[in-house]
């Protein structure tokens, strides 16, 4: 598949729920999972059905619920995992069964003490047993990111003959550079047959911090379907944020690369996630940290007050922030102690603000952040001196 749509393939309810500490209940799930599909993931990994009563419950709850996306449920190259996903989506309207293997030497060695031979049987069986359920089954190489390239074409190649419409390459262990990453996209493209047949998908973890960086890569060398989290939760270090490849293929059309997220939900969906799943976010995290639109520097701040794109590349509200914010701290000038108080109601003079940034100064000097109260009470300070216009 070579157009120019990206899918977003959500895993929040699956990899990002499966860590330690976001466990959620059937409702919470359904929650997230409408709200997903307002904000226009082309597929919702819901859980993995096999793994206890209550993630079935919720796998088929939502398959029942969901109207627009394809709901998918994982499972292992196992007969009953398979089995046992059909049965959870089989009110779905587009039910998917994700399936799949360890395809590296160190997964096929320690974890199956198998072979390559065999792993392939494997595959092959399991897709095929998939297939007798639903049309729609995506095949998983498991640590792919690490797996030799020419035995990877050969598994995918196997599985596109047994039936698969999604080849999944994830990079399990967040190994991969970005560079090596796309490359293993354009090879598998260049070197399997059938491979135009199918959509080939990302699914990157972040433990070097790059699962963002190696999702685009992928997109740029062929895939077309990007697998992430909602704030980038996941095992460990966590999966690719959703929040974050969405934004990167929109800030640069050139790539011609779309999706079909609603933007301006971003900021809220992960406020939701973070707040059912008491998943803390970084301030600093892109898109969606509390930092993420906050400008705290004398010189960013002037610049910002000049021109908004002096030091931000997207509109906040485009994700759904509803302005950038000046924090006023003792590194801010002049320029934002009038801007904050101009937009609490006061207009200053020069002289007035040269009195204020004093004033200012010394409380800065003795607390974090400058409050909008600290300001009130600095303007009646000062107005004791001078009459201030109230704008
Ligand atoms: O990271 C991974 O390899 C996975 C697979 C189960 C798809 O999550
Ligand atoms: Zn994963």
């Amino acid at each position: 598949m070579q157009d120019n749509k990206v899918q977003i393939f959500d895993t929040t309810l699956r990899d990002g729920e499966q860590v330690p500490g976001c466990k959620l209940d059937t409702n919470q799930k359904l929650v997230i999972a409408e709200r997903l599909d307002l904000l226009g993931v082309n597929v919702i990994e819901a859980g993995f059905p096999v793994s206890s009563p209550g993630d079935f419950n919720s796998v088929s709850e939502i398959a029942k619920m969901v109207k627009n996306a394809t709901v998918c449920g994982l499972t292992r190259a196992v007969e009953n995992d398979i089995k046992v996903a059909a049965e959870a989506l089989k009110y779905a309207k587009l039910p998917r069964i994700h399936t799949g293997i360890g395809t590296s030497d160190s997964h096929i060695k320690f974890k199956f003490n198998s072979t390559r031979e065999k792993v392939i049987e494997r595959a092959i069986g399991a897709v095929s047993y998939a297939k007798s359920f639903v049309e729609d089954v995506e095949f998983y190489a498991e640590d792919a990111g690490r797996t030799d390239n020419e035995f990877l074409a050969r598994i995918c190649e196997e599985v596109i003959k047994a039936g698969a419409t999604v080849l999944n390459i994830p990079d399990t262990t967040g190994y991969c550079l970005p560079e090596e990453y796309g490359e293993k996209m354009r090879y598998l493209r260049e070197h399997v047959k059938g491979i135009e047949n199918v959509i080939l998908s990302c699914h990157c973890h972040n433990d070097l911090g790059m699962a963002t960086a190696n999702s685009i890569a992928g997109v740029m060398n062929g895939a077309r379907q990007i697998e992430c989290t909602i704030n980038g939760i996941g095992e460990r270090a966590g999966n690719t944020a959703l929040e974050e490849v969405v934004m990167v293929l929109k800030q640069h059309p050139y790539l011609n690369l779309q999706t079909d997220i609603n933007t301006r939900l971003l900021y809220d969906t992960s406020i939701m996630v973070r707040e059912s799943m008491g998943m803390p976010v970084q301030p600093n995290k892109a898109i969606v940290g509390a930092n993420a639109f906050a400008h705290s520097s004398g010189i960013h701040q002037d610049g910002v007050i000049k021109n908004r794109e002096t030091y931000e590349i997207m509109d906040p509200e485009e994700v759904g922030v509803t302005e950038s914010a000046i924090i006023l701290t003792a590194r801010s000038g002049r320029a934002a102690l009038a801007y904050r108080a101009k937009k609490i109601g006061y207009e200053l003079t020069k002289i007035q603000l040269d009195t204020a940034y004093t004033s200012f100064l010394e409380c800065a000097d003795k607390q974090k952040e400058v409050k909008d109260d600290d300001i009130h009470f600095i303007m009646k300070r000062i107005h004791k001196i001078s009459k201030i216009a109230v704008a």
